[in-house]
């Protein structure tokens, strides 16, 4: 009998990921959403198991800006699933006030991209038993404005907040592209990686940790976008399309692959951006990549 197929979806009880989980679940997926906040993870989770008449439906508690939290999130993950079919990094958040974390990293570099590189590190061995493992990293066209400044990375001086957003979501694309070379070269075939521009989406993301000027514009703004369900549908696609069971590597807009920032093919900088990565969340030896299952 083939096993169940598992996903581990982050932000998945709001917004895009939460259409990404009800589009899963509806698959038969087993679903589990990683969410920084329980009622609303209860509430989403119960509103999923509704909706697609498919009870495996959970969450497990991180707040994504915190390295303690989501490694106890993973260890909670990996020892309730024995395999993962896909990972949709798709959480991320916009901050109008330049704010650290605990240690000391820039919230929106922490969420939208050492999350993802720590959260796919920690949960690459349950990838790796999948005979076809997707990460889906959701990504933002805003990162065509995105230019790294290896010097600041914590963005202390001039701070803005879409410009610390671009650098974020630049560096998420860096990852996935060296995440794919990676693969490549370790010789790991079952297991694909690429990032998605969801589209202007009308969510919520521009009233959560915003000035009252910046929800404002972002009130109009997302007026102009498309529903969720619709925003969800590159990141469904990348995740579950038989056909892209082998391809990997690329950014895709909606369904279909395009070209990313020049930035973003700067081998150079990917690979600076991976140590300094794998340094902050402290990480040995990354992915311990053996190639095998
Ligand atoms: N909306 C757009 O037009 C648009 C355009 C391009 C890219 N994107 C990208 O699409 C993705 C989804 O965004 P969305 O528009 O669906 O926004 P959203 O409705 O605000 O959903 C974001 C999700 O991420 C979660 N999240 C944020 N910070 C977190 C943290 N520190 N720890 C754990 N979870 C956290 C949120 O949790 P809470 O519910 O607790 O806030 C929520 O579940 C993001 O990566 C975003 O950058 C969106």
């Amino acid at each position: 009998m083939p096993l169940t197929k598992t996903v581990v979806i982050t932000g998945g009880n709001a917004g895009i990921g939460f259409e990404t989980a009800l589009a899963l679940a509806k698959m038969d997926y087993h679903v589990c959403l990683l969410s920084r906040n329980e009622q609303k993870a209860q509430q989403a989770v119960e509103t999923l198991k509704e909706k697609s008449g498919n009870e495996n439906v959970r969450y497990v508690l991180a707040d994504l800006s915190s390295k303690v939290q989501i490694e106890a999130a993973a260890k909670i993950i990996s020892e309730q699933f024995d395999h993962l079919d896909a990972l949709v990094n798709n959480a991320g958040i916009w901050l109008s006030e330049r704010t650290l974390n605990e240690e000391g990293v820039e919230v929106q570099f922490a969420v939208n991209h050492i999350a993802p590189f720590l959260l796919t590190h920690l949960l690459f061995p349950l990838l790796l038993k999948s005979e076809d493992a997707r990460i889906v990293n959701v990504n933002s066209d805003t990162h065509f404005r995105g230019k790294i400044d290896f010097n600041d990375l914590t963005l202390s001086k001039g701070y803005n907040g879409i410009k610390s957003y671009a650098h974020s979501k630049l560096a998420n694309c860096l990852f996935t592209y060296e995440l794919d070379r990676k693969l490549k070269e370790k010789g790991i075939q079952n297991i694909t990686v690429n990032a998605l521009q969801p589209g202007l989406v009308k969510t919520d993301i521009g009233f959560k940790h915003t000035f009252s000027i910046h929800a404002l514009v972002w009130k109009i703004r997302r007026e102009f976008g498309v529903s969720p369900e619709e925003g969800a549908k590159t990141s469904v696609y990348l995740a579950t399309a038989p056909e892209m069971k082998d391809i990997s590597g690329l950014y895709w807009d909606k369904c279909e692959s395009k070209p990313s920032s020049k930035n973003s093919y700067i081998i150079e900088d990917a690979q600076k951006m991976w140590a300094i990565s794998k340094e902050m969340c402290g990480i040995e030896d990354y992915f311990g990549m053996r190639g095998e299952r």
